[in-house]
């Protein structure tokens, strides 16, 4: 029997199954087609010791982060959101000229730099390579490795220990997360700052968002299990918010040096038990919309085919491919996926092989339907796309049910 990732007690119940799945982030180029494609369960577990929802099925991180091509920096959402980030970091906690700022998964260092104008040292830690070269080639110095105690000692001793650590869209990846808060802490000063901004669990139950759920992402985080977690390392949580990006985050700071348990903590905790975190209905009752909502998009998509519409999808998300590969939609169904990142552009999608296409050829194109993958995004794509509405294009959210917008 595995093991919870924060107790570390046998006490997981499985409550969904989404099936043998494809890694989200692995899009095929056309000579991969032919191919066998690697696929893995798909289970989600909750934890009735410590409340922890989670995946014990875990692909080395080698293999999901080597390659990778999604990029923060081409959702101007994203970028308009970790420059308020940064903006607020720098400014609670005192981040000036002489401090340092490591951030964990920096990917191409869109987080970073918004802290230029602020004058700190700052360092990525991003594990794959295309990525971080990026980053590197954009200024924002870039480590290319995976984060762990040995690296964490070498920053502290060649650059000295940071006084701000961020983990932004990190901490949900991590199998290890005991060494992963020995590491941050090797790293911070005594009274240093962990960021962490991560995907909301009751965000995720109460709309739906089923999708959030992919092989990169071991741990769907309540507050209850992380408070659990740092209070074994002696840290505690001294700043705590809801954020709206995708799909409702919450951002957590975290004091390396025990705090006294603040307001906002306790009443969320509060919140979080009446919500009912505490017991298995919710998720079971969750799973069952998941279903529903499986079989309400794949009835809609096929009537619209079946009333000759022509219908693509809006984005190539990796959440996508969860939605795609659960309802087995493929090109059938969705003539392509339109999306702005160039390195899935030209690939297909994983598992269900719809092929992604460059958004300019949505506005050439302007297909009946287009539903959007990219949920997340929705204000800022219908803004975009405002064009292709008032010629009659429409949209279609798949939550928190699937609905023509
Ligand atoms: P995102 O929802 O950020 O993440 P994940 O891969 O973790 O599910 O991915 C959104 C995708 O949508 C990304 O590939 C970029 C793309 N996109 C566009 O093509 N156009 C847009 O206007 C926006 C906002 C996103
Ligand atoms: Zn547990």
């Amino acid at each position: 029997m595995a093991r919870c990732r924060v107790c570390q007690q046998e006490t997981l119940e499985k409550f969904l199954s989404l099936g043998p799945t494809p890694l989200a982030n692995r899009f095929l180029k056309r000579e991969q087609l032919e191919e066998s494609e690697p696929s893995f369960p798909l289970d989600v577990y909750f934890c009735h010791t410590c409340g922890l929802v989670q995946l014990v099925d875990v692909v080395p991180a080698e293999v999901l982060f080597h390659d990778y091509p999604y990029l923060t920096g081409v959702s101007s959402p994203m970028r308009t959101h970790f420059a308020a980030l940064a903006e607020d970091v720098a400014q609670e906690y005192h981040v000036g000229p002489g401090s340092l700022v490591v951030d964990i998964g920096s990917n191409d260092g869109t987080l970073l730099s918004g802290f230029r104008r602020f004058g700190p040292k700052t360092l990525g830690v991003e594990p794959a390579a295309n990525v971080a070269a990026m980053a590197n080639a954009a200024g924002i110095q870039t480590i290319n490795q995976f984060f762990g105690p040995a690296l964490a000692e070498e920053i502290a001793r060649t650059r000295g220990p940071a006084q701000v650590v961020l983990a932004t869209n990190v901490f949900a990846h991590v199998h290890d997360l005991d060494r992963f808060l020995q590491a941050v802490s090797v790293m911070l000063v005594a009274e240093g700052v962990l960021v962490i901004e991560v995907p909301y669990l009751v965000d995720m139950l109460n709309n739906t968002e089923f999708d959030t759920i992919y092989h990169e992402h071991l741990s769907y985080f309540a507050v209850r299990p992380m408070v659990a977690l740092f209070s074994r390392f002696g840290m505690g949580i001294i700043d705590l918010t809801r954020q709206r990006v995708h799909g409702g985050s919450i951002r957590v700071a975290v004091q390396k040096s025990r705090a006294p348990q603040t307001p906002v903590v306790a009443q969320i905790l509060n919140e979080e038990a009446e919500r009912g975190l505490d017991s298995m209905r919710i998720y079971r009752d969750f799973a069952e919309r998941v279903r529903m909502i499986g079989q309400e998009l794949v009835d809609l998509l096929r009537s619209l085919r079946a009333r000759g519409m022509r219908t693509v999808g809006y984005g190539a998300p990796a959440k996508g491919n969860t939605l795609l590969n659960f309802c087995k939609v493929g090109p059938d169904l969705l003539e392509y996926l339109v999306d702005a990142t160039p390195a899935k552009q030209g690939r297909f999608s994983p598992g269900m092989h719809v092929p992604v296409v460059p958004d300019t050829r949505f506005q050439a194109d302007r297909p009946d339907y287009a539903l959007l993958l990219a949920w997340n995004y929705a204000d800022e794509i219908l803004r975009k796309e405002a064009a292709y509405r008032e010629r009659g294009g429409k949209f279609i959210t798949p939550f928190p049910r699937p609905a023509i917008l």
